[in-house]
């Protein structure tokens, strides 16, 4: 039994602010019951997302130093575009200012009124960008990544048959790309493998179609197919992530996660004539080609976040970190998406509150009241981010009904993680006590991020 710890010490620590139950009731009401509409002072282990959060190195904070905050061509981009290049494998980067940034960009270059988008299930913005472009998403996503209680390995997987049926119903041509995210968000962190992406890539030449890749999430993918898929235990996390973007002709990502920084994103890709596309749009955007809303220095700390998210040692304790917060909550018996995912545990909300009905937004329910208690602040994902079908209005109900528990990197300690298996645990045992949700406003797009309830 290997004990593995943080391969780093910490140099410098925030004050956290300690608040009482009372405190905490008024706060959760004042937001509404929306835990993106709590002050960040008002909480004490901060869980809402792995986004952006992240401790950066020394090495990285130096980088902030070396900034070259010229308009063009900055000393700083050229550095990440190589970086990009040489580990990820893309040819071209175009730095914006996020992934939604990114996502943007791409779905206005390659998706046309009427175009079909298949992906390995949504995510958010991703899906958003999609339909504004004109496009429709579909879910091609194996079924088992909709069973919270299956232990498949690679939930992440596609199912080859349903982009087989979607070609047969509307034809190659609709189809621009087939979006693939790594570790995928919203399936619980589920990775794809490496043999299902291969099999993937032969399809897409088939039929003439590119690939994309969100590889927002890409190191802790690499992680799970080190761990789970044959013939790749001796490989290195690097190779695994060179190897997963050699397969792939385009991709966005938000380095906000797997790079450690506070802000950022790019786009990349390998065809000269998309990248010539993409730079005519980001000017419209983001910013000139060779910043593209980032700052030199964060061009420069991201460069360094790169390879340091590459490293074994860095990417075993950051998913061994999920998982010992995972498995203390099974050992309490506590319901949660399984595997153990790659950036957080997530929590079955249905099974916790079964006399909550989807339509009252168990989830967003538990997640107010996990804050409550404790001062762990967490996400809802479900029904209230799943939103409305574009063109029926109706609300979309998915089978994950979920709450994030999402760990920042390099931020917090073990003894945190014991204190929100405490607090997980207290709120399961009071459970009948939580009360449904209904909106009080819902804005009209991403209505997760603004919205505000009542208690039923
Ligand atoms: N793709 C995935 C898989 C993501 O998880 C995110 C962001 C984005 C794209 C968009 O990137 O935020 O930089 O514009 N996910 C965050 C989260 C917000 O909390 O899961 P962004």
């Amino acid at each position: 039994n290997e004990v593995w710890a943080e391969p780093f010490k910490i140099k410098m620590v925030e004050l956290l602010k300690v608040t009482s139950r009372e405190d905490r009731e008024k706060a959760i009401k004042e937001a509404g019951y929306n835990t993106f509409l709590l002050k960040s002072e008002d909480v004490y282990i901060d869980l809402l997302t792995d986004s952006g959060v992240g401790a950066m190195s020394d090495r990285q904070w130096a980088g902030m130093m070396m900034g070259d905050e010229a308009y063009a061509g900055s000393a700083n981009f050229y550095r990440l575009e190589a970086t990009v290049k040489q580990y990820y494998s893309y040819q071209y980067t175009v730095p914006t200012h996020q992934g939604r940034g990114a996502e943007n960009i791409l779905s206005q270059i390659l998706i046309k009124d009427g175009d079909y988008v298949p992906g390995n299930m949504y995510f958010t913005t991703t899906r958003l960008h999609q339909e504004l472009a004109g496009g429709k998403f579909v879910d091609v996503i194996i079924d088992e990544a909709h069973d919270p209680a299956s232990t498949h390995p690679f939930k992440g997987n596609v199912d080859i048959a349903k982009l087989d049926k979607l070609v047969a119903e509307v034809g190659a041509e609709k189809i621009p790309y087939v979006c693939i995210a790594t570790a995928v968000n919203m399936a619980g962190g589920q990775p794809i493998s490496l043999g299902n992406l291969k099999e993937l890539r032969v399809w897409a030449d088939k039929h003439d179609i590119m690939i994309v890749h969100d590889m927002t999430r890409v190191a802790e993918n690499a992680y799970f197919i080190q761990q789970r898929e044959d013939g790749y235990r001796e490989k290195s996390i690097a190779e695994i992530v060179h190897e997963i973007c050699s397969l792939t002709d385009a991709a966005t990502m938000s380095s906000k996660k797997d790079a450690m920084v506070n802000i950022g994103g790019f786009l990349a890709m390998n065809s000269e004539a998309l990248y010539e596309k993409a730079c005519n749009l980001v000017v419209v955007y983001e910013g000139l080609h060779t910043y593209g809303g980032m700052a030199g220095r964060d061009m420069e700390a991201l460069a360094i976040g790169i390879t340091e998210s590459l490293q074994d040692a860095h990417i075993r304790a950051r998913v061994g970190q999920v998982e010992y917060l995972g498995n203390r909550l099974i050992d309490r018996g506590v319901p949660i998406v399984r595997p153990i995912g790659g950036h957080a545990v997530f929590l079955d909300a249905r099974a916790i509150l079964p006399h909550i009905p989807q339509s009252q937004y168990p989830a967003q329910a538990l997640a107010s009241a996990l804050y409550v208690d404790g001062g762990v602040r967490v996400m809802e994902r479900g029904a209230v981010s799943a939103g409305r079908n574009k063109e029926t209005g109706e609300e979309f109900m998915p089978k994950l009904e979920l709450v994030r528990l999402t760990l920042p990197r390099r931020v917090y300690t073990q003894a945190h993680m014991d204190v929100v298996v405490e607090s997980v645990c207290r709120v399961m045992e009071n459970a009948d006590k939580i009360k449904g949700l209904k909106f009080a406003y819902e804005p009209e797009y991403l209505r997760f991020f603004r919205g505000k309830f009542e208690e039923i």
